[in-house]
């Protein structure tokens, strides 16, 4: 097979799958409820690409290098027959397949993912605090919802989890050492993730964004930390470990530390239009020639050309200040 490399060499490793535009929550950095309130227009079922829609683009994106595939939303596990997807997906030669969750879902289907293939959970948990909580997801759900998730995912033997906090000042910076102390030495890694400015409905201002060293300063304070080196190239989060031996950290820093350069990731939204950035405006509509009878031949080389046009660096350019453009809706492009 020969390597994928877009515009500025970087290869295509991942796909990030959004199976849904709903959510059982109403988190005010990813669907504030004044865009999205009771009675908000959904995408209508047939718009939704339809599980073997999704598992042959990602049959085919494997054909092209993917070896990493991430299922997110919206909420993942308001689609129904996930574990349908899970099985058409988990077979895919050498791919690794986890899924972002908010979590409050997980006591009722994670026995079923697991039996379907899955591997892995990735759990949001923003604070252990029931008011921060609650004022942050805009929901009636509490912390011990998602912690009861997140029990329930090991039960099934979905872990080792990575538990996702963004953090947003004035919101949950208070919260950011209690959640790091409570998966202290538990083998959950939590990754805090600077809080950014995708879509266009979450009122982002830079002054809100607590930067990585903010975060990792505040935690070491209480819990040394030091610096491990990443994993692979283009890894995601930096990691850091407790110096006493009780596990380790990440910190997600697109804002202050842009990874760009190495990010080989694609996201295929619900609707079947394939972006090449978080931060997109525009994509590639996959799903017409999808129902049109499109070859897997014809479809591979449209995956490939767009890969290959691929110049998108989105969160180095806002670091340069040159960031700009309508911004998709994180639930339809997904984390
Ligand atoms: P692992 O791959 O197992 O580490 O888990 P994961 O896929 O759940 O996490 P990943 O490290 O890929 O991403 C974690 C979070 O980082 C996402 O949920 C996003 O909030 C953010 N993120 C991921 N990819 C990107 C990206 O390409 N650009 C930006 N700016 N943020 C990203
Ligand atoms: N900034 C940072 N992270 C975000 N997420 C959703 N919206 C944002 C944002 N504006 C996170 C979610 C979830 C992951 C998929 O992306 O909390 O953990
Ligand atoms: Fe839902 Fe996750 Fe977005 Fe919160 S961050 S509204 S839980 S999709
Ligand atoms: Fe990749 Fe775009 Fe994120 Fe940069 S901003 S890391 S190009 S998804």
């Amino acid at each position: 097979m020969t390597e994928l490399r877009d515009a500025r060499g970087r290869l295509l490793r991942d796909l990030r799958v959004s199976v849904t535009d709903r959510c059982n929550m109403r988190c005010s950095y990813c669907m504030p409820r004044a865009h999205f309130p009771a009675g908000f227009k959904f995408l209508p079922r047939g718009e939704i690409l339809r599980h073997e829609e999704v598992a042959r683009v990602a049959g085919l994106l494997v054909g092209l290098g993917v070896k990493k595939i991430r299922l997110t939303g919206g909420e993942p596990l308001l689609r129904a027959d996930l574990h349908k997807l899970i099985e058409a997906l988990a077979p895919l030669p050498g791919v690794d397949l986890a899924l972002t969750t908010n979590g409050v879902l997980l006591p009722k289907h994670a026995a079923t993912l697991r039996a379907a293939g899955l591997a892995r959970v990735t759990v949001s948990l923003d604070s252990l605090d029931a008011d921060v909580f609650r004022a942050m997801t805009d929901s009636s759900f509490t912390p011990a919802d998602v912690l009861a998730g997140v029990d329930a995912a090991l039960a099934a033997g979905l872990g080792p989890i990575k538990i996702n906090c963004v953090v947003r000042r004035g919101h949950n910076d208070g919260s950011v050492v209690a959640l790091a102390r409570r998966f202290h030495g538990t083998g959950c890694v939590v990754r805090f993730i600077e809080y950014m400015d995708v879509g266009d409905t979450n009122e982002w201002r830079r002054d809100d964004v607590v930067t990585g060293r903010e975060i990792v300063e505040a935690i070491s304070r209480e819990l040394p930390l030091l610096p491990v080196a990443s994993a692979y190239d283009g890894e995601v989060a930096k990691r850091w470990r407790y110096a006493d031996g009780g596990g380790e950290i990440g910190v997600i820093t697109s804002v202050t530390q842009p990874f760009c350069g190495a990010c080989s990731r694609a996201r295929l939204s619900a609707r079947g239009i394939l972006y090449t950035c978080l931060f997109a405006s525009d994509g590639v509509d996959l799903r017409a020639p999808l129902r049109d009878g499109a070859t897997d031949d014809e479809l591979t080389a449209l995956v490939r050309e767009t890969w290959r046009a691929r110049d998108d660096r989105y969160s180095e350019l806002r670091a340069l200040g040159l960031s700009r453009g309508k911004r998709i809706e994180m639930s339809y492009i997904g984390g």
